[in-house]
């Protein structure tokens, strides 16, 4: 049984000590913190119990605990997200119950697949934006930060889409506001930053003053230009449920936390696998070259229309070969509400319960050569045989993610329509380094030049 003894000294209210995140800084916080995972949950058979002085952490690593967890005992399991409160307020990702069933009801529409054609133009829009700053960045040779140019683009979807509203904020500035806090309330170590060549703690100040900036954003959100007055929008939906007299849960603290919700998990996520993939395809060419390939069979020299979205299959098998070699979210937490029993393992109510998606993702019980990036084991023959529940980019069961569908098909046209007018250049270190916190981030970003074709 593992056995880790945290001592920290005082963090004057920054982040959040109690955070599991705080805890597994010991494992975390290494040069290549999954090999580590992978090697205990090898020797731990698939289950690392931590035993903390005040709690018990048990990571769990195999499908069937994932079955159990997230699925046929999912009422077992409340959601966790202590230290993350000022990035989502009390949004539906991080309520339970009934509550959470009625939050969620009126915005499910917004994600029904017939929703997405009307969602395309504007998709279309925010790549065109991307390119042509990409085009500058050609033009200049400069180095730029992928996760950072992938976030934007993402964050313009999001506006542009689902709330019909221009992008009203410099997302530049907003995405290091928001990795200003993730960082700090993640691990105590990134807390020091260099200050001309010292090491200083970022201060609860920047931190405070950064959760500001972004609590500030969802109604200059609401506030801002209106692209073309669609009626079925999710923002509308929002609004519509905090103008209905008998949903007074509703109220407009929900909505602008439900914004900021969309604002994160719907741009980080699929920032992440974007970049994620444009660096392996930088070092896979020979598919960077076949995405190309498979756009001019079905496009010709047009942009993709709508109906030619689902014939781009080697694309969208790139990016869910991605989101299972780098998960963003790679790992979901819950607390037991009672006592249970998964796969003879004991959890008591109050244990912290943690499905390792990576390391089912990179098992090889499950996957052939995991290590290979091989997107053709996406082809639905070879998906066909996969086991059940060992891949979870999006959890599953019924907390699984609300735009999964919807992020496959942003990351498709964006991958397809860069691809087909620029080379993304990788310049950083292979393998790239793994930083571990709530989302799995290149360590130090993801530094490319951009080639005009
Ligand atoms: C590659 C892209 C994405 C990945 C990997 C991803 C992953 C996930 C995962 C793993 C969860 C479950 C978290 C848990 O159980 O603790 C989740 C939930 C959620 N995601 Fe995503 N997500 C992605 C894109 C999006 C997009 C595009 C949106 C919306 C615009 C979105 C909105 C949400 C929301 C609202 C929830 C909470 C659902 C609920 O609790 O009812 N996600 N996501």
């Amino acid at each position: 049984m593992a056995d880790m003894s945290v001592a920290y000294s005082s963090s004057h209210g920054l982040g959040e000590e109690q955070s599991i995140w705080f805890k597994l800084t010991p494992l975390l916080n290494q040069e290549n913190p999954m090999q580590v995972l992978m090697a205990l949950s090898e020797k731990y058979s698939g289950v690392i119990p931590i035993n903390l002085k005040t709690q018990r952490i048990m990571l769990l690593s195999e499908p069937a605990h994932a079955e159990r967890v997230l699925v046929t005992n999912a009422d077992n399991y409340t959601k966790y997200f202590d230290g993350l409160r000022p990035v989502f307020g009390r949004s539906m990702i991080t309520i339970d119950g009934a509550l959470w069933q009625k939050i969620r009801r009126p915005q499910q529409a917004a994600f029904h697949p017939n929703m997405f054609e009307d969602y395309f133009p504007y998709l279309m829009s925010a790549i065109e934006t991307k390119m042509a700053r990409w085009a500058e960045y050609a033009e200049s040779g400069e180095t730029v930060e992928m996760v950072e140019e992938t976030w934007t683009l993402a964050a313009e979807m999001v506006c542009k889409a689902l709330f019909d509203r221009e992008m009203p904020f410099n997302p530049h500035f907003v995405f290091k506001q928001v990795k200003t806090y993730t960082d700090v309330m993640n691990h105590k170590s990134i807390r020091l930053k260099s200050v001309r060549g010292e090491l200083a703690e970022v201060t609860e100040e920047e931190t405070a003053k950064a959760m500001e900036i972004w609590g500030s954003i969802p109604e200059t959100v609401i506030g801002a230009n209106i692209v073309d007055h669609r009626e079925k929008t999710l923002l509308n939906m929002i609004l519509e449920a905090e103008a209905d007299p008998d949903f007074p849960e509703f109220d407009r603290q929900q909505v602008i936390d439900e914004l900021k919700q969309y604002l994160w998990a719907g741009t980080e996520t699929t920032a992440l696998t974007l970049a994620w993939s444009l660096y392996l395809l930088s070092q896979h060419p020979e598919a960077m070259e076949r995405i190309r390939t498979e756009a001019r069979a079905v496009c010709g020299d047009e942009d993709p229309s709508w109906n030619q979205v689902q014939q781009l299959s080697y694309t969208r098998m790139v990016i869910q070969e991605t989101m299972r070699l780098f998960p963003p979210i790679w790992a979901l937490i819950r607390i037991a509400a009672g006592d249970d029993e998964i796969e003879g393992h004991k959890i008591k109510a109050g244990d912290k319960v943690v499905i390792l998606s990576y390391i089912a993702h990179h098992s090889s019980k499950y996957w052939d050569n995991p290590e290979k990036f091989d997107p053709e084991r996406f082809a639905p023959e070879r998906a066909k045989k996969r086991m059940k529940y060992s891949y979870l980019p999006f959890a599953a069961g019924k907390r699984a993610c609300i735009g999964g569908a919807l992020s496959q098909i942003e990351n498709t046209l964006a991958l397809v329509q860069l691809l087909r007018r620029f080379t993304p250049e990788y310049t950083g270190p292979v393998p790239a380094k793994i930083h571990a916190t709530v989302t799995l981030s290149p360590k130090g970003g993801l530094p490319f030049r951009i080639r005009k074709l």
